[in-house]
Order: C-alpha cells, then sequence, then structure tokens
C-alpha cells in the first residue's frame, strides 16, 4: 500500500490529502508508519471518498493510536461506543470555540477522527490552526512566559449535559502544560482548551479566561487554518497535540450534518 501513498499539501500551513489508500482494508505496518509521520509533519489528513461500516471506521481510526472512550457517551453509537456521533438533531449544539479535545484525560487524544456521513449543502465546515505555528509566531519574551505555565482541566463545570457516570469517571483535575513538545515531530505546540482549563496555576480563573482568550485572539490567524469543506465520505484526521479545531455552525438545521468521531490515545503532555 505504501507504494500507492501520496500526500498532496492542502494549505500552505497545515492539512494534506492522502491518497491511495482505501481504509475499509487492513492498513499494513510501513504504511501506518508512513501515516503517523504524515499527520505529525501536516497536523490534518484528509482522506476523500471512503465508504466504511462503523466497524471498519472504527479499525481504520486505530491506524493512528489505540481508541480511547468519549466522554459525552450518550452520543456513542449503542453497539459501537468507541464511535461518537456528532450529529445536532441530538441535540449537540456545533463546538464553535476553538479548542482541543478532552484536555480532562491525563493521556489525552493524540488525535480525534471524523469521517463526514452525511453534509449539509452549504457551511459546516471544520477548521484547524496549526498551533505550532501560532506558537512560532509568538514573540520570544511570552513564549518563555506560557512553557512556566500550566492549565487545571476538568469537564466543563457549566454543560447541563454530562452524565453523572462521565463525571465520575472524567471529572477529577488534571494539569496540563500550556507549551507541548509533539513525541513524533519534536516540535513545540501551544496547548489549552479554553472552557475545559478552569484556570491557569498560580491565577484566578477570571485572568486565566481573559489571559486564554487574548492568546486565542492574537494567534488564531488566517495564514494558520486550514477550513475543510466537507464532502460525503471524507475521513479528517487531526493532530490534537499540536492544533485546536471548531465546527462552524452557518448551515441550515433543516438538513443533516452527521460526522462519526473516534478519538485515540496520545502521550502524557510535556514540555
Ligand atoms: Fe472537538
Amino acid at each position: 500500500m505504501i507504494d500507492t501513498l501520496r500526500v498532496t499539501p492542502l494549505h500552505p500551513s497545515l492539512g494534506a490529502e492522502v491518497a491511495g489508500v482505501d481504509l475499509s482494508r487492513p492498513v499494513d505496518a510501513s504504511t501506518r508508519a508512513a501515516l503517523g509521520r504524515a499527520l505529525g509533519d501536516h497536523l490534518a489528513l484528509v482522506f476523500r471518498d471512503q465508504a466504511l461500516t462503523p466497524a471498519q471506521y472504527l479499525a481504520a481510526a486505530s491506524v493512528f493510536g489505540p481508541p480511547m472512550e468519549q466522554h459525552y457517551s450518550q452520543h456513542n453509537m449503542p453497539d459501537l461506543p468507541l464511535v461518537g456521533l456528532i450529529w445536532h438533531r441530538n441535540g449537540q449544539e456545533p463546538a464553535e470555540q476553538w479548542h482541543t479535545d478532552h484536555t480532562n484525560r491525563e493521556r489525552p487524544p493524540a488525535a480525534t477522527i471524523l469521517y463526514g456521513v452525511e453534509i449539509p449543502s452549504a457551511g459546516g465546515a471544520t477548521s484547524v490552526a496549526n498551533m505550532r505555528a501560532a506558537y512560532q509566531a509568538l514573540p520570544e519574551e511570552e513564549r518563555r512566559k506560557l512553557e512556566t505555565l500550566a492549565t487545571v482541566n476538568s469537564l466543563e463545570s457549566g454543560r447541563v449535559d454530562t452524565r453523572q457516570a462521565d463525571r465520575d469517571k472524567y471529572g477529577s483535575p488534571v494539569e496540563h502544560p500550556m507549551v507541548r513538545t509533539h513525541p513524533v515531530h519534536g516540535s513545540r505546540a501551544v496547548y489549552f482548551h479554553i472552557t475545559k482549563a478552569a484556570h491557569i496555576t498560580g491565577m484566578t480563573p477570571a485572568a486565566s479566561q481573559a489571559y486564554m482568550a487574548s492568546l486565542l485572539d492574537r494567534m488564531i490567524r488566517p495564514e494558520i487554518v486550514y477550513r475543510h469543506r466537507w464532502r460525503k465520505g471524507d475521513v479528517l484526521v487531526i493532530d490534537n497535540r499540536a492544533t485546536m479545531h471548531r465546527a462552524h455552525g452557518d448551515y441550515d438545521r433543516r438538513e443533516s450534518r452527521v460526522l462519526w468521531r473516534v478519538i485515540v490515545e496520545g502521550d502524557r503532555p510535556r514540555l
């Protein structure tokens, strides 16, 4: 399979299309390794025209790491709970705030994998921002400051739709550095989730929120954002170790937008 693998950048800062891989079939070891490196290099990978059952999709996603349980368990597929559904008709709101996934875990997901099952006729894109480039663009002094800071993460206290069983399992606070080194690529990136970070160590919750909001404002510029406009059959792999992402809720809610989501375990973030 490795002979047919082609990786073509989609944007000057991040994102690449991968051709020559049929994810419905087993992926051999050399292709897995090449895809892992491509993810570290390009931070978002797009596979087009995939036709996958839930079980095939889960197997394909596990190319990027061991699948993890997702903490909004009410949205997981009943017979295949490692696959979550993103669908507004389930009562979910599109996640429009920039974030990286599941920072309340000790070993947060290395990657989030999304599969476009039903796509609205307009809008509903997913954007991914290169937080490695964001880190590099910060003034030297602020990079040094960020390298000394950590966030304390837990499940959002304000959310009413979190099940008690998920709170019991995933609710304890976890500390993560605000700058992390990518275990494959070796580069540093800014790392935080503004609504899961209850506070930054040594700062009040209000000051922490204000500082994170200011960072997002200053860091996330169009030059470092790849906006993925979904086609049915796309698989989008997002490297959570060096990016943030958001959904765009700018689509007609009478239309359906269904994505299947798998998250796969990564390393414990370290500076
Ligand atoms: Fe997300």
